[in-house]
């Protein structure tokens, strides 16, 4: 500042302008070009084993498609395009009961969404219910809107979901605030790669059941990832009647890991509800959320979404170059849980996504270890994350060595 006064005021000074993540991986990046070995396992893009960002030609060609058209360089609607945001909720939920008691708003992105979730079902000053280890931009968007994030002890001393300690965050919101939300980004949870299993979704069913029967609840389930899950991918979606017994339901979905499209900042929202009445006035706020902040989204970005998810042709030839992608990760996954189990290396449950975490007392230790040997990981409270989507199959043994010092480094502090 060159003058007496600063025109910034003081919620907003000192903030850090980039994400920790970004930072990392421009020094990795750096003393990569400076000509070390480095390992950049932080950026949650999916990497061939050459190192190249994976995209999908269908994908690819279908925006081609429209970027010589005069449609999407209009404004797209508000709550975006109506095919689009129908498009998605019949993505998630075919056409049944469950679409017929959905709305949806265009996002950008899943970041978007989770934004317009969070200052539409908490009110200035209430907090958001996460679980211990979580996804690191959740914060900001609270601290920017004015709420706050409250987390709960993740995982049980079997090693499973602590659905107790979600359980009594809610109750415990409820009493303090008279509502509660709680984010759920499963299944390939982001940092620890953890995805809830049948029996634990329907614990957390028992426990929002018995919480939304006292006040408002909200449980926002931040799919993500949801594509890259394996089998179980839509588990979850078998647990949301239940949840809709008493709550409000809602999606995070995005097309930045599903279709390879980081760059184009497009996701949705999708709000359900039993009661038609309260579907209208989640359409409407939503809406409202829209027009307030990112005015409307990417219009080109939502004319070819929707014809990848609707179109049969496009839709196949796009499930079939997905799969591909997710063969990719899972050979990734298999070597590592090999060669983790074989170092003892302390993760949680780990078969599905783009990344896992290894557990440490002292993770900025553990990846100030690492990084000495040219590997780069996520430091985050509890843990190192680690980006296997972003390491090619050969350097797991590496990664895994690097893990290996950087655990006993952690141990050792
Ligand atoms: C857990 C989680 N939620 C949401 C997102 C949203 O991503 P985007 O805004 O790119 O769709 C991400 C992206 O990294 C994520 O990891």
């Amino acid at each position: 500042m060159t003058g007496p006064y600063s025109s910034v005021i003081d919620g907003a000074r000192d903030r850090a302008g980039n994400d920790p993540i970004f930072t990392l991986n421009a020094e990795a990046r750096s003393r990569a070009t400076a000509g070390e070995s480095i390992l950049n396992a932080t950026l949650g893009a999916l990497m061939d084993d050459d190192g190249v960002l994976c995209t999908m030609p269908t994908v690819l060609e279908t925006l081609g498609r429209y970027a010589s058209s005069r449609r999407p360089a209009g404004y797209a609607p508000i709550s975006g395009v109506p095919a689009y945001r129908q498009a998605v909720i019949e993505d998630l939920f075919g056409d049944g009961t469950l679409a017929d008691q959905a709305v949806s708003v265009a996002t950008p992105g899943g970041t978007g969404a989770v934004h317009a979730g969070v200052v539409n079902f908490l009110a200035p000053g209430q907090k958001l219910l996460v679980p211990e280890f979580y996804w690191g931009p959740y914060r900001p968007i609270c601290h920017h809107t004015g709420r706050d994030l409250d987390p709960f002890q993740m995982f049980g001393a079997n090693g499973s979901f602590d659905v107790e300690g979600m359980a009594a965050g809610l109750e415990r919101h409820i009493d303090t605030q008279g509502r509660a939300m709680v984010v759920l980004n499963f299944p390939c949870h982001n940092p620890t790669g953890y995805s809830l299993d049948a029996d634990e979704w329907q614990e957390v069913v028992a426990a929002v059941k018995r919480a939304g029967s006292r006040a408002p609840v909200t449980v926002m389930i931040d799919a993500a990832y949801m594509e890259f899950g394996g089998a179980a991918a839509r588990s979850w979606i078998d647990a949301v009647p239940g949840l809709l017994e008493s709550a409000t339901v809602l999606v995070a979905w995005t097309a930045s890991k599903s279709f390879c499209q980081y760059g184009a900042r497009i996701g949705a929202l999708v709000g359900l509800h039993r009661d038609e009445a309260e579907r209208v006035q989640i359409d409407n706020a939503l809406g409202y959320t829209c027009r307030s902040t990112w005015s409307n989204c990417n219009h080109l970005g939502q004319l070819a979404v929707t014809d990848l998810l609707t179109d049969p042709d496009l839709a196949e030839r796009v499930g079939a170059e997905r799969a591909r992608l997710c063969a990719l990760l899972d050979e990734r996954i298999d070597v590592f849980n090999e060669y983790a189990t074989r170092a003892g290396i302390p993760t949680p449950r780990f078969d599905a996504g783009f990344f896992v975490a290894m557990f440490t007392p002292d993770q900025e230790r553990t990846a100030a270890k690492m990084r000495e040997m040219g590997v780069y990981t996520v430091p985050i409270p509890g843990a190192v994350r680690v980006a296997l989507c972003s390491t090619p199959v050969s350097a797991v043994p590496r990664l895994v060595e690097a893990l290996e010092a950087g655990a006993d480094a952690g141990v050792t502090a």
